[in-house]
């Protein structure tokens, strides 16, 4: 049985004084330990999806199942962290990974035990004391991700988590949430605008397609791991992703929220970039040859 299922998912929202459908029939399913990474156009509802799994939002029509049964609320088996990270100013680094053990009445030494072991994991033991406004964005975004796996969800949903990271810091964290995922076996769902890192993260990437938005396409991705950014051998899979998104990105011809032309920069940039990497080194070795 699946670890999740949706079930012919659809979405309504008033726009503008018509009904604008966001989601039109999604089906996917998730095994257990699966890291599926979800990319699609700009505004074709890949966070209204996660939010409608995490629980925070009804469908108009279809099921989640989780283990098989219909969810339809929050619960503390599936866990959210957003691109922004949400953290508490007011409370220490340590304080924001307890939170949620706080609330759900474990006790002191327990909590201690637990954040403990995350604080580490995430690097951030040295900066337990501190405040969330003396963190760079990189560490907010590692406290927000120790903060949902210290609840250890059976799920985790990220929705663009690396969204604002600089280069440097979004690779180290590519990096650390393989290694995270391979010693934690989550199940975790991952929207992203970036292709490669799609390619570097997932067990499989599900293509959404333009609005009303279905999965067009699931594709497995098993290349050995860990996996880096630059990873050559990986190109070729992310071509095979933009042949997909490509048509579906035009198709939303800058009709999306938030542009359209945002997915094509970011998913060609990647590629493009790496192409010309690759033409760079090949007539640097010919021309030592
Ligand atoms: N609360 C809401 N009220 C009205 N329209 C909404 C609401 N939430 C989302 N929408 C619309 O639904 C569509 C899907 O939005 P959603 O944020 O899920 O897209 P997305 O794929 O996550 O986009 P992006 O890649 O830009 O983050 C958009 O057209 C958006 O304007
Ligand atoms: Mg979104």
């Amino acid at each position: 049985m699946a670890k999740l299922e949706a079930r012919g998912i659809t979405k309504y929202f008033e726009h503008e004084s018509h009904r604008l459908q966001a989601l039109g029939g999604v089906n996917l399913k998730v095994e257990s330990g699966d890291f599926v990474c979800l990319v699609g156009p700009s505004g074709c509802g890949k966070s209204t999806f996660l939010r409608i799994v995490a629980g925070l939002e009804k469908p108009d029509g279809g099921q989640i199942l989780f283990d098989g049964r219909p969810v339809t609320e929050t619960g503390p088996t599936r866990i959210m962290v957003f691109q922004e990270g949400a953290l508490f100013p007011w409370l220490t680094v340590r304080d924001n990974v307890e939170f949620g053990l706080k609330v759900s009445g474990i006790p002191r030494e327990k909590r201690a035990e637990v954040s403990e072991r995350y604080l580490d994991m995430m690097q951030l033991t040295k900066f337990a004391g501190s405040y969330t406004h003396q963190l760079s964005t990189g560490m907010k975004q590692r406290v927000a991700i120790a903060r949902a796996l210290v609840m250890d969800p059976d799920v985790l949903l990220m929705d663009e988590p690396f969204a604002a990271l600089d280069a440097q810091t979004k690779d180290l964290l590519l990096v650390e949430t393989q290694l995270i995922w391979a010693r934690t076996k989550k199940t975790i769902m991952f929207v992203t605008h970036n292709v490669a890192e799609a390619a570097v993260l997932g067990t499989k990437v599900a293509v959404f397609s333009n609005r009303p938005s279905v999965v067009k396409r699931e594709i497995p991705n098993d290349f050995p791991r860990p996996r880096v950014p630059d990873d050559k051998d990986l190109i070729d899979f992310q071509h095979e992703i933009l042949q997909e998104l490509r048509p579906e990105v035009r198709k939303g011809g800058g009709a999306g929220a938030s542009g359209a032309s945002k997915d094509d920069a970011d998913a060609e940039g990647t590629v493009a970039g790496e192409e010309e990497k690759k033409k760079k080194k090949k007539k640097k070795k010919g021309g030592t040859q």
